[in-house]
């Protein structure tokens, strides 16, 4: 054994130290479990500090009709019918706690002048239940979720990558890392785990995520320990991603721009969502907004860099300035552009996994016992379409679930084998990489896998293009055996990087095969070859290898919940 390798043994590891991490760890410490959180970036910028308009609840504050039941039906009906009603119910359901949680720690919500907490419109919601702080709710969230986690005295290691769970006979029992500054290696022992590693948009150009996050890490580490992947094909594009500069294109616009009134309109000034959802315009769903820019773009009425125009220009500056202050200062930055005189130029951009590892709905657990999956790593409430604000209520709502679940299972356990044969395989493969001299360089072969990703696998997909995409992906892996990892005295983060190019290419595969067998077009899914949504593919597809995909029934819908589904007018076109 490494003479830098240290052996932690605590009761519940978790992995990723966003919000849905903190919440279970709270959870689990409030509990009086022992709990560990690691994670690969600086605790206050895990990526829930980017999440930028609002968290759904209907606490009714501004629309007295509203409902939990509403909510559900609102988000059964947007994913197109593949969200599993039972984790809708949950969330919908336990979504008020979840704020009151928030309120509980500290979160400094908007709030209306009687002190009742401000809810805004997001896209394709019934009534305004998205509360909100400006447009910096998950930095907000983020805050107050480590400040309870100190008072707790969690104690969360954020510097610490992850590359293998530990399992023994399908049960988990760790997990191996190592540190990214000194590469001090880690043995956790641990009764359960609770993988909160995020998504994997980051494998398209241009993207939401920044580098070095969301890079499949949650699908590889689950993969690899004995889990499977529920619909990876199923990404949310986010209509509104920055064009430029370059090296930040995809970053987002919030979506709250056009619940404050935000108006979209092509090159020739046409304000064209009417076409595609003449009903909700600008606050129609996420899918429709995404694939009408596509369209406009693709037909040749998208501004000279390829997007569209987004205006709030028309706004009172104080509303912008106070409701929308994080879009304002980042157009400054990056572009000099003022946004209260001025519209944004923006394009869709690869924004959320709504597939993920594959969990039960009622406690999160997943194939490998111990493990359990949240947040964005996880699956079962966003189906085809995610609503906005619902992945922040998610975390808040499962992680409270999770963690209590990840106690009862520590606390039951009578006794736990451990593998020495699995820690050394896990510490053969850092070593084996740490000495890899090839010469492919890491970078370059991330790239390559977003340019394959952005060419076959974006808004609008075909059998041909799919295909293309495996292919390109089988020539992209036999290069990542030829790589060349050379950590330096600033640290092991192009270890770290070999890692995520490893979780990068599982990732693309499971989403290409899981793109190309839903032959169909349903919410973010579009297939040019296949343009009508088909009954036989209301299912889940689950990925478990490659090659291997098997379909899985979504339950019924509750009667309260399905009398509550409206019927939208909406015409969105494919592009020919
Ligand atoms: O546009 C936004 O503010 C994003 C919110 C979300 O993805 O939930």
């Amino acid at each position: 054994m490494s003479s830098t390798e240290r052996r932690i043994a605590t009761s519940v590891l978790v992995i990723g130290s966003g919000g849905s991490g903190l919440r279970a760890a709270i959870e689990l410490a409030e509990h009086g479990t022992d709990v560990l959180v690691v994670g690969k970036r600086p605790k206050l910028d895990a990526h829930t500090s980017l999440a930028a308009g609002g968290i759904n609840a209907a606490l009714s504050t501004m629309d007295p009709e509203d409902s939990w039941q509403q909510h559900a039906a609102d988000t059964v009906k947007e994913s197109y019918f593949l969200a599993n009603p039972h984790t809708v119910q949950i969330v919908t359901e336990g979504a008020e706690r979840g704020i009151a949680d928030l309120v509980r720690y500290g979160m400094p919500f908007a709030r209306e002048e009687d002190g009742r907490i401000s809810q805004r419109f997001f896209g394709a919601h019934t009534y305004r239940r998205t509360a909100f702080a400006g447009d910096y709710t998950g930095l907000e969230i983020q805050r107050t979720l480590l400040a309870r986690s100190e008072e707790l005295d969690i104690e969360i290691l954020d510097s610490v990558y992850i590359t293998k769970l530990l399992v023994r006979d399908n049960t988990i029992f760790g997990a191996y890392g190592f540190d990214l500054t000194t590469g001090t290696r880690y043995v956790f022992h641990a009764d359960a785990v609770i993988l909160a590693a995020g998504g994997h948009n980051r494998i398209w150009r241009r993207s939401s995520s920044r580098r070095d996050e969301n890079t499949g890490d949650s699908f590889r580490l689950a993969y690899e320990a004995g889990g499977r992947i529920r619909d990876p094909e199923l990404v949310q594009f986010h209509p509104s991603g920055l064009i430029e500069p370059e090296n930040a294109a995809g970053t987002l616009v919030s979506e709250a721009a056009r619940g404050e009134g935000g108006i979209l309109r092509n090159t020739l000034g046409e304000r064209f969502m009417s076409r595609y959802d003449p009903e909700r315009m600008e606050l129609s769903t996420r899918d429709r907004v995404a694939l009408a820019a596509y369209t406009e773009i693709k037909e040749g009425r998208g501004t000279a860099h390829g997007g569209v125009w987004l205006d709030v220009s028309h706004l009172d500056r104080d509303v912008v300035m106070r409701r929308l202050p994080r879009v304002y200062q980042t157009l400054m930055e990056l572009q000099m552009l003022d946004i209260t005189t001025d519209p944004i130029e923006i394009a869709p951009t690869a924004h959320y996994s709504m597939g993920g590892v594959w969990v039960r709905p009622d406690d999160h657990s997943t194939d490998v016992t111990g493990l359990y999956a949240i947040g964005e790593a996880s699956s079962g409430l966003h189906g085809a379409n995610r609503l906005g604000g619902n992945s922040l209520i998610e975390l808040l709502v499962f992680g409270r679930i999770v963690g209590q679940a990840a106690a009862k299972y520590s606390e039951g356990l009578d006794a736990q084998l451990r593998s020495e044969n699995a820690v050394s395989e896990a510490r053969a493969e850092v070593d084996t990489l740490l000495v890899s001299d090839g010469h492919e360089n890491v970078r370059a072969l991330q790239r390559a896998i977003r340019n394959t990703m952005t060419e076959h696998a974006g808004v609008v997909r075909d059998e041909v293009g799919l295909t293309a995409g495996l292919t390109e992906l089988d020539e992209i892996e036999l290069r990542i055996a030829d790589v060349g990892v050379h950590p330096d005295i600033a640290g092991f983060s192009d270890v770290a990087h070999a890692f995520d190019l490893k979780s990068a290419a599982l990732a693309a595969r499971a989403t290409l095969e899981a793109a190309l067998e839903r032959r169909e077009t349903r919410g973010c899914h579009n297939r040019s070859d296949f343009p009508d949504q088909s009954a036989s593919f209301q299912v889940n597809l689950v990925w478990s290898g490659p090659g291997e995909i098997t379909r899985e029934a979504i339950p019924a819908i509750p009667s309260e919940i399905g009398a509550l589904i409206r019927t939208v007018d909406s015409t969105g076109k494919l592009v020919e």
